[in-house]
């Protein structure tokens, strides 16, 4: 399966293994980066997961940072994309089989890379179950993202970007 991962900077190693855990279980793993430690925003990573998905370059994206929180919202705001926020096995499979999740937003502080792993095998084992009920829940569900953001517009965390480079924000 082709998969997005990105992650901030609280989780980069968690990130990391979990790229190698994928890789090995030959996976083609897109690694959206952060690559390090130094302070970034989530959202910026959480979006390029997003976009990668709603592109159609990737099956599925998965975005860790450290409670999982700040990364799902904004991979969530990426029009066509269903993320839902996991902290087990159960709500993976059942993101995918009900509601098509098609990225899982995973606290890496919260959760430890040893669950993670769980996780995104049934994540990615599970397949969507179809209803009626379910299909149409989901049209409204992706009806409510506007048009707002087009997903060629990447600088548009720039700012706050520039914010953390200059001291304005801490952990
Ligand atoms: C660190 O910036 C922290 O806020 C982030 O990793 C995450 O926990 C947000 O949901």
């Amino acid at each position: 399966m082709k998969i997005a991962v990105g992650c901030d900077h609280i989780v980069t190693d968690i990130k990391d293994k979990t790229v190698k855990y994928l890789n090995g279980k030959g996976h083609d793993v897109i690694d959206c980066g952060t690559y390090d430690f130094v302070r970034t925003h989530y959202p910026i990573f959480g979006r390029k997961v997003g976009v990668m998905v709603a592109k159609g370059e990737v099956d599925i994206g998965i975005c860790i940072c450290g409670t999982g929180v700040g990364i799902n919202i904004a991979a969530e705001k990426v029009k066509g994309v269903r993320c839902a926020l996991v902290r087990d096995v159960q709500t993976a499979v059942y993101a995918k089989e009900e509601l098509n999740a098609n990225v899982i937003g995973v606290g890496g502080r919260v959760v430890g890379e040893g669950t993670i792993e769980y996780i995104v095998d049934a994540f990615i084992a599970a397949k969507y179950n179809p209803t009626a009920e379910n299909q149409a829940l989901i049209k409204k569900i992706d009806g409510l993202i506007g048009e707002n953001d087009t997903i060629e517009n990447d600088a548009i965390f720039d700012e706050f970007q520039k914010k953390w480079d200059e001291g304005f924000y801490n952990d």
